[in-house]
């Protein structure tokens, strides 16, 4: 029998059944917890899921007067803000207060922090605060919220990574590196899920630079295709993302060419990155006074709710 290839709608077919399917998760009426909530786009996401009509949201930041005054101002907007102060490298804290939480149905990876030290000028507290906070506290939340949302049979786990997950940065060694490993882990656990039949799905968001202050200083050489992004405008692609169901979301569209131009050989893509000006951006950066500080002691009975 001669072999001939599949008829375009065998072949759609084939490709459908490959092709995971976009679970829709609407807002109206959900849970929504956002680490990192107490400024920035965390806090603009906490606020667009009460405004998109989420019933709780969940305001996790080491900050506890910003995470308080967020609460609010999600709950005036119309869901029930509930504060908590925490630590997300705080593995115990973290389930504690996960347990205290009850059900939620979308968990937003979202607390980071940056030094923008070269590698000799970085300081071994600072490299490790930012894989604790970076890299591993998705780690801690994640394994508590996910048992939960399984047993419910829907959820998102959504990562707030970085462009810089995708390629090396200059004066970010420690950042860069520490995206990375958040960008494996949210698209390793979305690998699990998907394997599983998990209706729960992981999102992965990789901005470049947003003008939250946390990247004060940073320029852009090549603005009509890798602009400072608007927090407001990545906080409401993020909630749009979760709503349809999507696994990936890259911001500007332009961080899209990163995974084609590693096909060029030889050093093409690192002139490539120079000629688009990637490693001149933190030349300049100041970034927020002492942002690798670690938050203050405090007992979990303080917690804010
Ligand atoms: N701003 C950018 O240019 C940019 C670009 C790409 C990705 N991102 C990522 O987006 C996320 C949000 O950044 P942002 O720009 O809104 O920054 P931001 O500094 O405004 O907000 C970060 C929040 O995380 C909180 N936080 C830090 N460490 C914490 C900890 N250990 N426990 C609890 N809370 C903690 C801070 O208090 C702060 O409220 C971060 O993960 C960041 O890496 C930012």
């Amino acid at each position: 029998m001669p072999l001939r290839p599949p008829s375009p709608g065998a072949a759609a077919r084939g490709l459908r059944s490959v092709v995971p399917v976009r679970r829709r998760l609407p807002l109206a009426g959900r849970t929504v917890l956002v680490t990192g909530a107490g400024s920035g786009i965390g806090r603009l996401m906490a606020l667009g899921a009460a405004e998109r009509g989420a019933a709780r949201v969940l305001v996790w930041d080491r900050d506890e007067a910003a995470a308080l005054a967020v609460a609010q101002e999600a709950t005036s907007r119309g869901a029930q803000g509930v504060a908590e102060r925490i630590d997300v490298t705080d593995a115990p804290a973290v389930a504690a207060a996960a347990e205290r939480a009850g059900e939620v149905d979308v968990a937003v990876n979202n607390a980071g922090v940056v030094t923008g030290a070269r590698l000799e000028d970085a300081t071994e507290e600072g490299i490790r605060r930012t894989f604790e906070v970076n890299a591993l506290a998705p780690y801690w939340l994640t394994r508590a919220v996910l048992p939960g949302m399984r047993a419910r049979g829907r959820g998102a786990i959504v990562t707030v990574a970085s462009a810089a997950g995708l390629v090396g940065v200059a004066r970010q060694t420690d950042y860069s590196a520490s995206k990375h490993a958040a960008v494996g882990f949210a698209e390793s656990l979305g690998a699990e899920l998907r394997k599983e039949g998990s209706p729960v799905t992981s999102l992965v968001v990789c901005p470049y630079y947003v003008s939250t202050g946390m990247f004060d200083g940073v320029r852009t050489r090549t603005p009509a295709l890798l602009p400072i992004l608007r927090p407001e405008a990545v906080a409401d692609a993020v909630l749009d993302a979760v709503e349809a169901g999507r696994r990936r979301l890259l911001l500007p569209r332009a961080v899209g060419l990163i995974a084609p131009l590693r096909a060029l050989p030889g050093g093409a893509f690192d002139a490539a990155m120079d000629v688009l000006g990637v490693n001149a951006t933190m030349d300049a950066f100041t970034g927020r006074s002492a942002p690798t500080a670690p938050p203050p002691v405090f007992a979990p009975d303080r917690a804010a709710r």
